[in-house]
């Protein structure tokens, strides 16, 4: 189906999003990182007020845009029982997480990390489900305690583990079994997790089996299916082949006399990160139809687990041009953004649109540049031979679709400070993590005795 005219959740083309409203339910005006009088704004704050406030590089985030996407995926499940359950490993912040919550969001978490933020958030533990290949005990007992909606169990051995916690603290532990479908998601292969060569789940041709093993176990209420086949899925049809495969499980695993109830489907419908190009990815609304035809008939409650459709446009990263550089047959921007800020590009060949803060007069003609990082490795590449107006020293661009995977996948390679959040609510701005200072960074370190 061609994007060309539809909504694209994005920030990007207010004509297209009003254009298509009423077909898609939405309101017009939803756009949230638009141009306005010359200057890029977040909601109804210019990014160059940010930028004066907190200093670059820094994250900025919409509080609109999260809220409107999360709804996005809750209205198209809506008439059937169902929870939406944001994958938080997208993006973390706390009051992220909260704004999300306070519409209505459960939590799926990987790690214990996640599992505490999620509940210093305040999200209730029956809201919050546990995913990911490696729990240990000592998590599954942190969860176990604190409450949690249910354990996705992504191997025989882990269930051993969760069902001897369980009977330490006196429990049971809810949980659906991770099956592995065998479905080619057709995305990165970095990111790509339902095929019988991945790490997991269980595979699907096991199912019977594995799941007689579970109801013998009495630390353990086996309660539903879980599947989870990659992200940035830009096609419904590997979700299709992969959701009819749980279809037919669940009536199996029920004539073997489970009470299947639950249906985890995992997270992974792509958003569009070309705003130029006319193949967006389906919309929630046409995944939510898939999920009703495919699944529907069988009455369980539906768990969905988006990330990035909910985080990636909401979030943008600003920076600021140290150095124009000439080289031999191509111009150098040199940001103060790097590899180790927004690794995307470096790792996944990820594409992020890069535009300018102040919006270019009409009729300035772009020119190509390659836009790169302090960092001490050509990896430190974001975009090659990109279109940009004639930049200087001191201007300030933004990466569109920076909220998913930016901020979370940091470090400080390059002892380069991990750098602040800012979430953006109508016409104020908060920092919702500072930019830690260099003697904070260096003073995690400690030097032993001998030194
Ligand atoms: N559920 C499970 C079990 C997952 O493993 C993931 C993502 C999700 C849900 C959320 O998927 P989403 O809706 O965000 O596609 N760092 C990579 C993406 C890694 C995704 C890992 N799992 C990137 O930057 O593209």
């Amino acid at each position: 189906m061609s994007g060309h005219g539809r909504e694209r959740l994005d920030e990007g083309n207010a004509a297209e999003s009003i254009d298509l409203a009423p077909k898609i339910g939405l309101c017009a005006g939803m756009d949230h990182f638009l141009y306005r009088d010359g200057a890029l704004y977040a909601e109804d704050v210019p990014v160059a007020e940010i930028a004066a406030a907190v200093g670059t590089p820094f994250y900025v985030y919409s509080t609109a845009t999260l809220q409107r996407h999360f709804r996005l995926f809750d209205d198209a499940l809506d008439g059937i029982d169902h929870l939406v359950c944001y994958a938080m490993k997208a993006a973390s912040n706390q009051a992220i997480l909260k704004t999300l919550a306070q519409v209505g969001a459960g939590m799926d978490v990987v790690s214990q990390g996640e599992y505490l933020r999620a509940k210093a958030a305040g999200v209730p533990g029956d809201k919050i489900v546990f995913s990911g290949v490696g729990k240990t005990a000592e998590e599954i007992r942190v969860a176990l305690s604190g409450g949690i909606r249910q354990f996705n169990v992504e191997s025989e051995p882990e269930m051993e583990v969760i069902n001897a916690v369980a009977l330490e603290l006196g429990v049971v532990a809810p949980i659906t079994v991770r099956v592995n479908p065998d479905v080619d998601a057709k995305t990165h292969a970095k990111i790509a997790t339902g095929k019988s060569e991945n790490k997991f789940g269980i595979p699907i041709s096991r199912a019977v089996e594995v799941y007689a093993r579970a109801a013998a176990l009495p630390g353990l209420e086996v309660i539903g299916i879980d599947v989870h086949i990659g992200s940035q899925l830009t096609d419904l049809e590997p979700f299709r082949l992969a959701y009819q495969k749980v279809a037919e499980l669940t009536e199996v695993l029920r004539a073997e006399g489970h009470n299947i109830r639950r249906l985890d489907l995992g997270g992974g419908l792509g958003i569009p990160y070309h705003t130029q190009s006319n193949d967006a990815p389906p919309l929630p609304v046409e995944y939510g139809m898939l999920i009703k035809h495919t699944l529907g008939h069988l009455g369980c409650e539906i768990e969905i687990e988006p990330g990035r459709l909910i985080a990636g446009n909401a979030g943008m990263l600003i920076s600021e041009v140290i150095y124009v550089k000439s080289g031999e047959d191509r111009d150098f921007l040199i940001i103060d953004g790097a590899m180790n800020d927004l690794i995307r590009p470096a790792m996944y060949e990820a594409h992020h649109d890069i535009i300018p803060v102040v919006e270019p007069a009409a009729g300035i003609e772009s020119q190509p540049y390659d836009i790169v990082g302090p960092v001490c490795e050509s990896g430190d590449t974001f975009a090659k031979q990109r279109d940009l107006p004639p930049m200087a020293a001191g201007n300030l661009i933004a990466f569109r679709s920076a909220g998913a995977y930016g901020a979370v996948m940091a470090s400080e390679y390059n002892s380069r400070p991990l750098i602040p959040e800012v979430l953006v609510n109508g016409d104020q701005f908060a920092v919702i993590r500072a930019r830690p200072t260099f003697d904070e960074m260096i003073n995690r370190d400690s030097i032993p005795e001998w030194l």
